[in-house]
């Protein structure tokens, strides 16, 4: 059997990311920075920052664009523990791995995750910068295999067979279209479709899944929102649409277009963020 994430090591993280911070508050909220939208975190008050790397157990994003640190602190007043690069499958880690990060929210007392990612916009109508608030998901790797909830279960955290009717909360939903609505900003809603990467996809792997009800595609969030919802975490997920997906082959996806979108989406992000936090 593969080594699996033990609620002992879960717990040993999470204990080292209390004892560097004097006076620990719960935060309310984990909020996980997707490619290109790590700015966020330096607007964090009072923050105090702990590389991964010098955590127990924790992987280490390889990514260029993922900065690989806990950023811990207030947003709006509100206390926060914020991801400021995240781990993917593709860097070679395990689903248990890439998802100990929001195993130690649990273990912190977080009730709410908001979770962001770059994307490729499956959906026609969908432009680079438009920001895409997620209905759903669909769990690609999950229905080849990789699921991260494999291996024996933590009953302390959840049930064996948690359900997905739901995986994104539905009163947060309703809250960031009248968040987006009062502030004037275009806001898309969808489905993401979850792929391990990091190839992106064909042409024919597109309009797969464009017939299969997709309408943003990103190679994340899927398994983070999986393990969020088995320890019953309220869950907000943004994409931040990043390329157009290439349906028709005429166009090339760059990991540096991905990373420029950024700009561009990182203040909206922002600000259905903050309108959150004012609201929890
Ligand atoms: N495909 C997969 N992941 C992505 C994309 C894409 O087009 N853009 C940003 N992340």
């Amino acid at each position: 059997m593969q080594n699996f994430i033990t609620l002992e090591q879960i717990d040993s993280s999470a204990q080292a990311i209390k004892k560097q911070i004097p006076n620990f508050r719960e935060p309310i909220a984990g909020i996980i920075l997707g490619s290109g939208l790590n700015d966020l975190a330096d607007s964090v008050q009072n923050a105090v920052r702990i590389s991964y790397s010098d955590l127990p157990n924790f992987p280490v994003s390889t990514v260029h664009g993922h900065a690989g640190r806990f950023v811990i602190g207030e947003l709006e007043g509100k206390p926060v523990l914020v991801m400021q690069g995240r781990i993917h499958y593709y860097e070679g880690y395990t689903m248990g791995q890439i998802t100990l990060p929001v195993r130690v929210m649990q273990r912190l007392g977080i009730p709410n995750l908001i979770v962001t990612n770059a994307a490729g916009g499956v959906h026609p109508d969908f432009e680079p910068g438009d920001v895409m608030l997620i209905t759903d998901q669909l769990n690609l790797m999950g229905m080849s295999g990789l699921n991260p909830l494999m291996g024996p279960n933590l009953d302390e955290i959840g049930t064996r067979f948690p359900d997905m009717s739901r995986p994104y909360d539905h009163e947060y939903l309703a809250l960031t279209r009248k968040i987006a609505k009062d502030s004037g900003l275009t806001l898309r809603e969808g489905i993401y479709a979850g792929l391990s990467g990091p190839s992106f996809e064909s042409p024919a792997d597109l309009r797969f899944l464009r017939l299969a009800g997709a309408d943003a595609v990103g190679m994340s969030t899927v398994p983070e929102v999986i393990i969020a919802r088995h320890g019953n975490m309220r869950v907000l997920g943004l994409s931040g649409i990043s390329n157009k997906a290439n349906l028709d082959g005429s166009t090339m996806t760059t990991h540096e277009e991905v990373i420029e979108a950024g700009r561009v989406i990182t203040p909206k992000i922002e600000k259905i963020i903050r309108g959150v936090l004012q609201n929890l």
